[in-house]
């Protein structure tokens, strides 16, 4: 029995300039779509915490602070590493897919 597998086309790699992030929504989800030195990581963009958009915070190598109360996420990972936040941050399966585009799969 093979798995099913659905890819949500996201954005162009150029799209999202090295060191930051861009939120987009697709398939009902709202994302926040990381480039790290050229390496392109996807994550919910809701902090778990609250209101705050994790695509407007502020990045430090693999880390993403979020500007409401300052709590961060491993941006790799999902794994808080910062307080408030408690609850680890979704992450997806991202990949540059063979037609150019930044890509997840769930
Ligand atoms: S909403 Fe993000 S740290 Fe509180």
């Amino acid at each position: 029995m093979s798995e099913v597998c659905q890819r949500i086309t996201l954005c162009k790699p150029a799209e999202v300039e090295a060191g930051k992030a861009i939120r987009v929504e697709k398939g009902g989800l709202a994302l926040a779509v990381f480039n790290l030195d050229g390496e392109f990581h996807v994550t919910d963009d809701a902090c778990t915490h609250g209101p705050g958009s994790l695509s407007e915070g502020c990045i430090t190598g693999d880390v993403v602070e979020c500007d409401f109360h300052n709590g961060a996420f491993n941006i790799r990972t999902g794994e808080v590493v910062q307080p408030p936040c408690m609850i680890p941050l979704k992450t997806y399966r991202t990949v540059v897919d063979s037609d150019g585009f930044v890509s997840i799969e769930l």
